[in-house]
């Protein structure tokens, strides 16, 4: 999958992408993302991407021109990209829209900045507009970030194990358990026993339970949605 990134902070995108699974999975060339300054999509001299909103009020607005040319020859060098604008108006990120994403080829991810972006961007380019929460980051750098994050765990061979993101909290709809390592006891505080005693079957029902417990309790919405026809947990 090939991903490019227009933003006006391109250097936001190394360190994330430098490390961990995102590394590897760049190295095992199964993952490319490329930043691009939008700055070099601007024209003039002082190479212009905000200006003030039509209608007065503070702030600045991101200007359609550079965005528009930055998709269009995007798409013109590597094929028609899926257009992603992140913002906090859009659709929000969950487990099925990142698995449907990881089944794209190229996307084209937009980020916003400062009080906003044009929003001819939205109606007549972006294919989809996205947010990563009820809350307002100060651009689209982050949110782009943890697109590409859970994207990539999606695709075939980035996780050594292929149903490692299948057997992900979210894809059956439910929190993950508790989860324990070494030492047995820290602190006094004890792992629980079934956890020790080698019973396979016994490990799975407690995790299960576990599972479901913590669910109903923090995520009341999530055990309604699993338990929707079609959606299953059983
Ligand atoms: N840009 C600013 N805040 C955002 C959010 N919550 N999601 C996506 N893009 C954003």
């Amino acid at each position: 999958m090939r991903i490019d990134v227009l933003t006006l902070f391109p250097g936001m995108f190394s360190g994330p992408l430098d490390h961990s699974i995102l590394l590897k999975a760049r190295e095992a060339g199964l993952l490319t993302v490329a930043a691009h300054d939008l700055r070099e999509y601007a024209e003039g001299r002082h190479r212009v991407t905000d200006e003030p909103p039509f209608g007065g009020g503070g702030g600045m607005v991101m200007k359609p021109e550079p965005i528009f040319a930055g998709v269009e020859a995007l798409r013109e060098k590597f094929g028609q990209g899926k257009a992603v604008l992140l913002s906090p108006q859009g659709e929000m990120l969950d487990s099925v829209l990142a698995r449907r994403l990881s089944a794209e080829e190229h996307l084209i991810l937009i980020c916003g900045r400062y009080e906003g972006v044009d929003q001819r961007v939205a109606d007549h380019l972006a294919d989809l507009e996205v947010s990563i929460g009820d809350y307002v980051l100060s651009g689209g750098e982050l949110p782009a970030l943890v697109l590409i994050d859970a994207v990539a765990r999606f695709l075939p061979g980035v996780l050594g194990d292929p149903l490692a993101s299948s057997r992900d909290s979210f894809e059956e709809g439910l929190l993950e358990g508790p989860q324990y390592t070494r030492p047995r006891s820290f602190r006094g505080h004890t792992v629980p026993e079934v956890l020790l005693s080698g019973d396979h079957a016994a490990v799975e029902k407690w995790r299960r339970e576990e599972a479901l417990r913590r669910t109903r309790e923090r995520r009341p919405d999530l055990v309604r949605k699993a338990l929707t026809p079609g959606k299953g947990v059983e």
